[in-house]
């Protein structure tokens, strides 16, 4: 039987060893920007409430506790303009890399789905596509592809690694063209809150998705935007009926975020 790893792409990490071990030799040493990991420390108030709630012997559950659905709603309301966020609407996920690659497995892809994304991306929506069997698409603009077969849309704006902010009135273009092609579209949105000189928008944002949340999904993670990436901290966000599938898949499967950690992250967005 062959392998599932022999269908995934050399570990991007691994294939940078080479080059690595090159720019180290260097006299001045390496400048090594091949992850971007966080290096500033947790905020206090964060820590606080992870160690606050250290004393969690029962089992957590995967839609999280009713105090975070609260705090993602909140801040889906508040910080993304997605007026229309309620509990159905969330997910926590134990961090984003795990959804990014069994998304179309757990959406039930596989030989003869598309997944698309950008030409330069992130390369952990590809390896989804090669897990479940899917074949991976890459485009330059989304609204060029044939919709014929494609399941699954990435998004990813601010971009890794380009920095590309799609503005407003490209994410409307790019809703209404999933909308009408049916189209999913995730948008992977972890970096939104790092605007340097563009304002980032999401596609929850009222004015992109018209208030409604049908056939789009929005990634968010709290590794970069709360120096959270040690606690496998994000969530999802956006149309009730996928999250109550991926709900009921990822309960079968006990991904459960931590206790400790579901409540740092309600002091994170609350703060
Ligand atoms: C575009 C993008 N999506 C998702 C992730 C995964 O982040 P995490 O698993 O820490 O939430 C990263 C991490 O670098 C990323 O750059």
């Amino acid at each position: 039987m062959a392998a599932v790893s022999d269908r995934l792409p050399a570990f991007p990490w691994d294939k940078l060893e080479p080059y690595k071990a090159t720019a180290a030799a260097h006299a001045d040493g390496i400048v090594d920007l091949s992850v971007g990991t966080p290096v500033d420390p947790v905020p206090e108030l964060i820590q606080r409430a992870l160690t606050g709630a250290a004393d969690s012997p029962g089992y957590p559950t995967v839609w999280g506790t009713p105090a975070l659905r609260d705090a993602i709603t909140g801040w889906l309301r508040g910080r993304l303009g997605a007026s229309a966020a309620g509990h159905r609407n969330v997910l926590p996920v134990v961090g984003s890399k795990e959804l990014v690659a069994w998304l179309p497995t757990q959406l039930g892809l596989g030989a003869g789905d598309k997944v698309a994304y950008p030409r330069l991306a992130y390369p952990t929506y590809e390896v989804g596509a090669r897990l479940c069997g899917a074949e991976a698409v890459v485009y330059d603009d989304p609204t060029e592809l044939d919709p014929a077969g494609v399941k699954l849309l990435w998004l990813n704006s601010p971009s890794n690694p380009t920095g590309k902010v799609l503005p407003k009135e490209e994410l409307i273009r790019i809703v209404a063209w999933a909308r009408e092609h049916g189209v999913l579209l995730f948008s992977d949105e972890c970096y939104l809150e790092l605007g340097w000189e563009a304002e980032p928008v999401s596609v929850l944002h009222d004015e992109v998705c018209g208030g409604s949340y049908e056939g789009i999904v929005a990634v968010h993670s709290l590794s970069k935007r709360s120096n959270l990436a040690g606690y496998r901290a994000a969530f999802i966000a956006g149309d009730a009926d996928v999250l109550g599938e991926l709900l009921e898949i990822r309960k079968h499967g006990g991904m459960m975020t931590a206790a400790p950690v579901q409540a740092a992250v309600v002091a994170a967005l609350g703060d």
